[in-house]
């Protein structure tokens, strides 16, 4: 916090989704050569992609713990399962269309987001299932293309390329789930007015996070700040006073960022 009782910065603050979509993909390397052998085998996937999606919910039904994430203990509910298939084969469609769009990495951070029950149906989806599906994803892949009788010399090249894709596209959704998680605790809620760069890439006026109290050391003066301006372009305001003793807003030094869309 700076000197002026009025200020607050924000520190530590995650990269935006679609820097972090491309560093990463430059980091695993997925060049022209991958996506050349991943579309030798886009037709074959394409071809078993709606089963793949009736499998995918399923199977979640049939396990106890996802099928209790879902609500789904006692059978499908028809109209989010059509919704789930849905969303899944857009997703589906997109990743055969080998998408590297910064759009794609803002629609996998959101999907993240959603994961941590910031979606509209508030499910919390525990990130253990994500991942392990996304793996199941990679398994289905291999299945699917040993079972269209493709060589071995096309199916390896290609699954190397879908891996590493498919690898970033977590690591996207993992970075939504993890600051959305962020902005959860603490003992007040401190809305953000956001102005200029920040509101045009988080794409909302005003967001809400929390944050908390700690105690000051008793020869340091109290400080009450009244509320004010972040640094960069915010206005925040708290909803709540102060337990008593001394005490003084956290920084706000999360690692989580407005990119909520
Ligand atoms: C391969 C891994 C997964 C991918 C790629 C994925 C993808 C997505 C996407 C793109 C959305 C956002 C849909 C939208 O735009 O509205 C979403 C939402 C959702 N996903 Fe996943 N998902 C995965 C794994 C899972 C698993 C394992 C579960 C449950 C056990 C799950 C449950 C949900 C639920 C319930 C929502 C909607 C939440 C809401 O509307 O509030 N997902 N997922």
């Amino acid at each position: 916090m700076r000197d002026s009782a009025d200020a607050l910065e924000i520190h530590n603050l995650s990269p935006e989704p679609a820097d972090e979509w491309r560093r990463l993909l430059r980091f695993v390397g997925l060049n022209a050569e991958d996506r050349r052998a991943m579309s030798r085998t886009v037709e074959a996937l394409m071809h078993r992609a709606p089963e793949m999606v009736v499998d995918t919910y399923n199977y979640l039904q049939s396990v106890p713990e996802t099928a209790a994430v879902l609500g789904w203990e006692a059978g499908f509910d028809e109209a989010h399962l059509e919704e789930r298939r849905r969303f899944f084969t857009v997703w589906l469609a997109r990743v055969l269309g080998m998408d590297t769009s910064d759009e794609f990495a803002t629609y996998l951070f959101r999907a993240g987001k959603y994961h941590a029950a910031h979606g509209p149906r508030h499910i919390h989806v525990p990130p253990a299932y994500v991942t392990t599906s996304i793996g199941l994803v990679g398994a289905a892949f291999a299945c699917c293309l040993g079972a269209a009788g493709l060589p071995g010399d096309i199916i390896a090249p290609a699954m190397a390329g879908w891996t590493k894709y498919l690898s970033v596209q977590l690591h996207l959704m993992d970075m939504g789930y993890a600051v959305a998680r962020e902005m959860e605790p603490g003992d007040f809620t401190v809305t953000f007015a956001l102005f200029g760069h920040l509101r045009t890439t988080a794409g909302v006026r005003e967001l809400t996070a929390r944050a908390g109290w700690v105690a000051l050391p008793a020869e340091r003066p109290q400080r009450r700040p009244r509320g004010g301006h972040v640094h960069g372009g915010c206005g925040w305001r708290a909803s709540s006073t102060s337990p008593p003793g001394r005490w003084a807003r956290t920084p706000v030094t999360t690692t989580s960022t407005p990119w909520l869309r």
